[in-house]
């Protein structure tokens, strides 16, 4: 058995290998729901992460300080009792959405990030913004007060392709945001093609992005595979292969600039097996297990603890956890469905054996 020392260099943490000991992670982009699956949610996440960035895209969004307090609040009470797990709060912006708000909750610690969603580009984002001028002076703020940009990196014209939204975004959008506003953090969220990964190597320091376990592990080939398989449809959408082979040696390089987010987001069977299916893979169940099997696979595993427990926090200049986790090459069944509230949620990969375990 390795003993964790939060002064050694990850690369001494690896000599068993069997298993691994690393610092715990945080999950930098998740989405926890509410009302009656929050509680089940919460402990799937909370098991392996010390704190993570919850999304605000409910309905309504969480759009101010009350609104954000009282989701913290009842993500707290679903935390299991002996689990230590520190939700941290972002706040989603519409076209009126006001600095000053955002700017106090951002100094009470109420809000750790603000959550750009083009308007319709995803679930709950219709209150999204529709002209990335409408909040150029909230921007303004948070540049000048050190708050960090999540950016849901997609365009939603009509005349652009589905798998083609998020590198236009970077054509349309992004590049003169970044030239708008050179000191803003951003984090481009759940990247999923080598144009993002070339543009965040590319910017300054203050530019990152997470990438999520299924975009480093399927292509979009997963969603067809022998008919439409509904529970592998995210957004963004899974790309072609070059893309994702692009994020796997992003994710492993060791590069400051790329971290952890899952993106899991749990939607029942029967709204994603559908007419008009909804976005979201619900991958909690199984997060750091497929993240530590793509490091292993990469024969990079000596990389997994700066992108999963380093990078991010540095990021939003947050201490670094001194608790650590242990991952253990022991199989791990994913399971075929689960049970919440009398609904049943598939997770991602459900059914199939995955050969790392989070201890
Ligand atoms: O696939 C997705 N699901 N992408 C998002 O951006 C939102 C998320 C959700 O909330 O369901
Ligand atoms: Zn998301």
């Amino acid at each position: 058995m390795q003993i964790f020392d939060s002064n050694r260099p990850p690369q001494d943490l690896i000599h068993d290998p069997r298993q691994i000991i690393i610092r715990q992670p945080d999950d930098w982009h998740v989405h926890l729901r509410d009302g009656a699956i929050l509680t089940s949610v919460v402990p799937f996440t909370a098991r392996q992460f010390a704190r993570a960035i919850v999304m605000p895209n409910l309905d309504p969004p969480i759009i101010s300080r009350t609104m954000a307090k009282a989701y913290r609040d009842r993500i707290v009470a679903a935390i299991p009792k002996d689990l230590e797990f520190t939700p941290l709060m972002t706040c989603f912006l519409t076209d009126v959405s006001d600095g000053e708000e955002i700017a106090q909750g951002f100094s009470e610690g109420i809000f750790a990030a603000c959550k750009l969603y083009p308007s319709g580009a995803t679930t709950n984002s219709n209150r999204g913004v529709t002209n990335i001028k409408n909040i150029y002076k909230v921007l303004d703020k948070m540049q000048t007060i050190g708050m960090p940009l999540l950016i849901h990196g997609e365009v939603v014209d009509k005349d652009v392709d589905v798998f083609d939204r998020e590198a236009v975004f970077i054509d349309r959008i992004l590049k003169k945001l970044v030239k708008d506003f050179p000191n803003l953090k951003i984090v481009l969220e759940h990247i999923t093609t080598i144009n993002s990964v070339e543009f965040v190597e590319s910017s300054s320091d203050n530019v990152a992005a997470t990438i999520t376990p299924h975009h480093l592990t399927i292509n979009r080939n997963a969603m067809f595979d022998g008919g439409i398989k509904p529970h592998y449809y995210c957004l963004p959408l899974a790309k072609r292969e070059v893309h994702r082979l692009a994020l796997r040696k992003a994710a492993t390089s060791g590069s400051h600039k790329f971290f952890l987010g899952t993106d899991s987001a749990p939607h029942s069977v029967s709204s994603k097996e559908s007419s008009c299916g909804c976005a979201g893979i619900f991958n909690a169940p199984c997060a750091m297990e497929t993240y530590v099997q793509v490091f292993e696979e990469e024969g990079r595993l000596e990389a997994l603890e700066t992108f999963s427990s380093i990078n991010g926090a540095k990021f939003y200049g947050l201490p670094l956890n001194i608790k650590s986790i242990t991952l253990r090459k022991i199989d791990t069944l994913i399971p075929g469905n689960i049970k919440i509230d009398n609904q049943y949620y598939i997770p991602f990969n459900a059914g199939e054996t995955i050969n790392w375990s989070v201890v």
